[in-house]
């Protein structure tokens, strides 16, 4: 079976795996535990978050981690805002937990799934305090221009928060050089298990916890650390980067010239350099993501966390796609494990799967 659905989850990596295997057995200590074992997985916690911060280059104070992407967008969004500007193609940890807030904006992206500054600042008022806005989509891959974005917050004397769970798994992030003050990370997505992550919380910046206990991370996240899986985010975080533009290049090209009538959304925006999100027209999303299953290829269709619901993903209607539309897309997400042969295989495969659909399809012509 060869996997093209990163974006949804990462496989743990064999170094990951033997950098956390440790700490479930011989290194098992409680950190808050004063003996020999508790200091060791003291260590082991304050180093993986060295490795955490240098990966973003922030400082290792400013890593508060948690039980993934999920949460770390929830605390960051804690913040006692009066009013928060977000955009239409969030995740649903954005969208949904701002679902809950009286006063938010939300900011259309264009077509290829940017929000520019200019919609940004158009959105802002004197009294908005946070703006929530993804560095890069989980759907499309569009990667936003943040600095930009994060500098007309500040203009106006807003925080800056971006759910970045897509992003340090695929390029370079650096919290400083984008100026954000609220950066979320997801550890399954970069080659770590899930229910693990972060979230760089930029110094002066105050949060309202949203778990009560003890006073680990800070006093900003209650709860005995999950040691297995702050070791592997840590040993993830310090792993080099695999470009896999090149492939992804290979495979868009591929089946744009064998299948008719296909369209990749967010072209012409920068993209991560691992997501390919394609429209088929005249067929279901969900029908080709069989099709291809039988074949050996696992892709998804719109965002893993909403599969098995028969609406089509609101970011894709966001970046101006009918329903039709929406439900014809396929996406394609690489990783590092992905060969050359299995791209060609792929195509081959799209291609294929998509003629004999059509074939079955009422409405294709
Ligand atoms: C953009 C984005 N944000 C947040 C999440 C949620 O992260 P987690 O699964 O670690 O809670 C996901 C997961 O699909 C995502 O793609």
């Amino acid at each position: 079976m060869a996997y093209f659905d990163h974006n949804a989850t990462t496989p743990v990596t064999s170094d990951v795996l033997a950098a956390m295997l440790p700490t479930l057995t011989e290194a098992c200590g409680n950190p808050s535990s004063i003996h020999r074992h508790g200091q060791r997985a003291r260590q082991m916690v304050e180093a993986a978050r060295r490795q955490v911060a240098d990966r973003l280059g922030c400082s290792p104070k400013e890593i508060v981690f948690t039980s993934g992407g999920t949460e770390a967008n929830n605390l960051a969004l804690s913040f006692p805002a009066r009013h928060i500007v977000t955009s239409a193609i969030e995740h649903p940890a954005v969208a949904l937990t701002l679902d809950r807030r009286e006063q938010v904006t939300v900011v259309a992206p264009d077509t290829r799934g940017l929000i520019t500054p200019e919609a940004l600042r158009a959105a802002l008022r004197s009294d908005t305090d946070l703006v929530s806005i993804m560095h890069a989509n989980n759907e499309f891959g569009t990667v936003q221009p943040l600095a930009e974005l994060a500098a007309a917050a500040h203009e106006c004397g807003a925080l800056f928060h971006s759910d970045g769970v897509q992003a340090p798994g695929r390029m370079a992030v650096d919290v400083a050089t984008l100026g954000v003050d609220l950066y979320s990370v997801s550890g399954h997505k970069m080659y770590a298990p899930k229910g693990t992550g972060a979230l760089y919380v930029r110094k002066g910046v105050e949060l309202a916890p949203q778990l009560f206990g003890g006073r680990h991370e800070g006093g900003r996240r209650a709860g005995t650390e999950n040691v297995p899986g702050i070791v592997a985010l840590g040993a993830a975080a310090a792993r080099p980067l695999r470009d896999t533009a090149a492939l992804r290049d290979e495979l868009e090209a591929g089946i744009l010239a064998a299948v008719p009538g296909a369209v990749v959304q967010g072209a012409g925006a920068p993209r991560l350099p691992n997501t390919s999100n394609i429209r088929f027209a005249g067929l279901e999303g969900e029908a080709l993501v069989i099709a291809l299953d039988l074949r050996g290829f696992a892709v998804s269709s719109g965002a893993a966390c909403s599969s098995g619901a028969v609406e089509p993903s609101p970011a894709l209607l966001a970046i101006g796609l009918t329903k039709t539309e929406a439900k014809s897309c396929i996406r394609f997400s690489l990783g590092e494990s992905n060969s050359r042969e299995e791209v060609v295989a792929l195509i081959a495969a799209v291609a294929a799967a998509v003629a004999h659909l059509r074939k079955l399809s009422p409405t294709y012509v």
